[in-house]
């Protein structure tokens, strides 16, 4: 008898119907909510999850023969990694393949946010547009300015490569140094966290988000900030201080382009009225290819378990 996978979400691609081959599979028609996730759990061996699905305890006790989760991310915390590892649950992720489309969104949010693009478009929609006026509707000098990273894997180094076309100055933060010769070709120097916030004018998140990393910017880490540096954050939402945020926002100390939040999809009403943030909704990895190879890794990573090979990418 076939082992049963359940796939929590239509994907981008045919990755499913490979997984057809040796699997009985279920085919979710949209993406599951918590209650139909759980519904659905019991006698599956292989899950096919989204970042927006908790695999934890509660999902686990109720899938004594779950054997291998795909989960559809390169960021893994929302699957309890210790859970999963006392029950012989193989968990996979899909690092690499979003590497690119998510560089070029912190690079959109970081030209969007500093040029005032997104606000822009609200006037002009809006019918107050006056005309163009040497005074008005000024943004941030990008060109030459500090751009700094923190966490230098391979989508920070992705912005870094990016940066050497607008002659930015890079700085990265990170637990451990770049190679130097990524660091000569990146033209990047490794400071320190608080180095890094008191010089960038821009400074982008690509960390992943863990116990060490939560809140890893509050309150006094935006106040070190320089005054109107620009916060992009393509990772995580808990890595930021939302309150912090709104508040650093509000009082007009930085300006944002966010692409992640602490508590998806639910945005805080008081960071959607403000006009100095851009706010997209996590779509660092939607470009058509991106998603059809993450959708392959996915499913490979529990066809390989399934058929007893070792999985691409074991977290
Ligand atoms: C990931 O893979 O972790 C990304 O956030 C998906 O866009």
């Amino acid at each position: 008898m076939k082992p049963r996978v359940l796939v929590a979400a239509p994907l981008v691609g045919d990755a499913v119907e490979r997984l057809r081959a040796i699997a009985e599979v279920e085919q979710a028609p949209h993406v599951l909510g918590r209650a139909e996730l759980l519904a659905r759990i019991e006698g599956v061996a292989g899950l096919v999850a989204l970042l927006v699905h908790r695999v934890d305890g509660q999902l686990l006790a109720r899938a004594p023969s779950l054997r291998v989760v795909g989960n559809h991310a390169v960021g893994v915390d929302n699957v309890d990694l210790a859970a999963c590892a006392a029950r012989g649950v193989v968990v996979t992720n899909t690092p690499g393949v979003l590497t690119e489309a998510t560089a070029d969104l912190a690079f959109a949010l970081l030209l969007d946010a500093a040029r005032r693009v997104t606000e822009g478009d609200r006037l002009v929609r809006s019918g107050a547009w006056r005309g163009w006026e040497p005074t008005a509707h000024l943004g941030r000098r990008v060109h030459g300015a500090t751009l700094g990273i923190v966490g230098f894997g391979r989508i920070g180094r992705a912005v870094a490569a990016r940066a050497r076309g607008f002659s930015l100055r890079v700085l990265y933060a990170s637990r451990s140094a770049a190679p130097p010769d990524v660091e000569a070709a990146l033209g990047a120097t490794r400071v320190s966290l608080d180095t890094l916030l008191a010089e960038a004018d821009f400074v982008s998140l690509h960390a992943p988000l863990d116990a060490s990393t939560r809140g890893l910017l509050g309150a006094p880490e935006l106040a070190r900030m320089r005054r109107g540096a620009v916060l992009v954050n393509t990772a995580r939402g808990a890595l930021v201080d939302e309150d912090a945020l709104v508040a650093a926002l509000r009082a007009g100390h930085l300006v944002a382009g966010l692409d992640v939040y602490r508590e998806e999809p639910a945005v805080p009403a008081a960071l959607r009225a403000l006009p100095n943030v851009v706010l997209a909704p996590h779509v660092g990895s939607a470009d058509v290819p991106t998603r059809a190879a993450m959708a392959t890794l996915a499913c490979e990573g529990v066809a390989a378990v399934l058929e007893g090979r070792a999985p691409p990418h074991p977290v």
